[in-house]
């Protein structure tokens, strides 16, 4: 048998961000995680990933996956051994759910606590992780959990919690078909129209009041997007029809997931199964097969489970 010489596990859920007008800004961690179990065993030679669940047919095995090459990242050169990544994916991938965000953040930490103390800051690890991910918005509620707004201004990045009312949840229509965030962003124009840059901004901050206290009075509202929604309309069919679905079935607002193709609805009570039934008969309607998840909002952020 190969003897373990160290052992960390980690685990990071999933974000959804912009929620609407809060493009690029705003982030909010839901409770679907993705587990990475990284270990140092007896031997040498480059790393070896095994992955279960989502995107294990798909995702690069070796050196050029995303987690190990996170991990590389934070980890001493020379290694007295080799190391094994096993991840269990839950979280689905190219679906605006910040699946990337996660396998950095994942690499990182993991690559961190290998050997029990941390290797650096979680700050620095942090920013890291915006250096390699490119999106704050999916990192910061990644890493700490619940609402989050970001910036990066010359390269620097800082982010802040904010409040949400526990009588949020979550229900995301997450088509089959998968919309790599590249492309989501070649729809978008080099420039915007004054009255859309007011439209959102006037909106972002009244829906962070209305996501703090509670209010689902004309959260919908909030929640609408001049910015991106409209340009990557033509990338998601069914997305109109999504949104109202949702919303005429009870949920408090509705906004394209991140880069999409998903939708995110936010519920206040018990519609969460007839809004997820809504939104899979939307896509349908498109001829777009897809899956609802009813997801709380995730609290903690990243989470170091167990190391040896
Ligand atoms: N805010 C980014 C976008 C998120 O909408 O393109 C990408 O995950």
């Amino acid at each position: 048998m190969t003897k373990i010489l160290a052992r960390v596990t980690v685990s990071v859920p999933a974000s959804t961000s912009n929620l609407g007008p809060g493009f690029d800004c705003l982030g909010l961690a839901l409770d679907l995680r993705n587990e990475l179990t990284l270990e140092l065993v007896e031997g040498s030679g480059s790393a070896l990933i095994e992955v279960a669940g989502e995107g294990a047919a798909t995702l690069p095995r070796g050196e050029s996956n995303r987690i190990v090459q996170a991990a590389r990242l934070i980890l001493p050169k020379r290694l007295p051994g080799r190391l094994l990544f096993k991840a269990v994916n839950r979280i689905p991938l190219a679906r605006g759910l910040g699946s990337s965000a996660a396998a950095a953040i994942a690499g990182l930490w993991a690559g961190a606590h290998l050997f029990g103390t941390l290797r650096c800051s979680e700050d620095e690890l942090e920013s890291l992780a915006v250096k390699l991910e490119g999106h704050p918005d999916n990192v910061a509620p990644c890493v700490h959990g619940g609402l989050t707004a970001s910036l990066v201004e010359n390269g620097r990045f800082s982010a802040q919690r904010l409040n949400i009312h526990p009588s949020f949840s979550a229900v995301v229509g997450v088509p089959e078909f998968e919309l790599a965030t590249k492309r989501a962003r070649a729809a978008l124009p080099k420039t915007v129209p004054l009255n859309d840059a007011v439209f959102n901004v006037s909106r972002a901050i009244l829906l962070v009041r209305a996501l703090e206290t509670g209010r689902t009075r004309g959260l919908n509202g909030l929640m609408a997007d001049r910015l991106h929604q409209p340009y990557r309309a033509r990338l998601v069919p069914g997305l109109a029809n999504a949104l109202a679905a949702a919303v005429e079935a009870g949920a408090a607002g509705a906004a394209l997931s991140g880069s999409g193709p998903s939708v995110l609805a936010l519920v206040a009570g018990g519609s969460g199964r007839r809004v997820g039934e809504a939104l899979r008969r939307a896509f349908a309607a498109q001829r777009v097969k897809s899956r609802s998840l009813e997801l709380s909002v995730d609290h903690q952020g990243v989470r170091v489970e167990r190391s040896s």
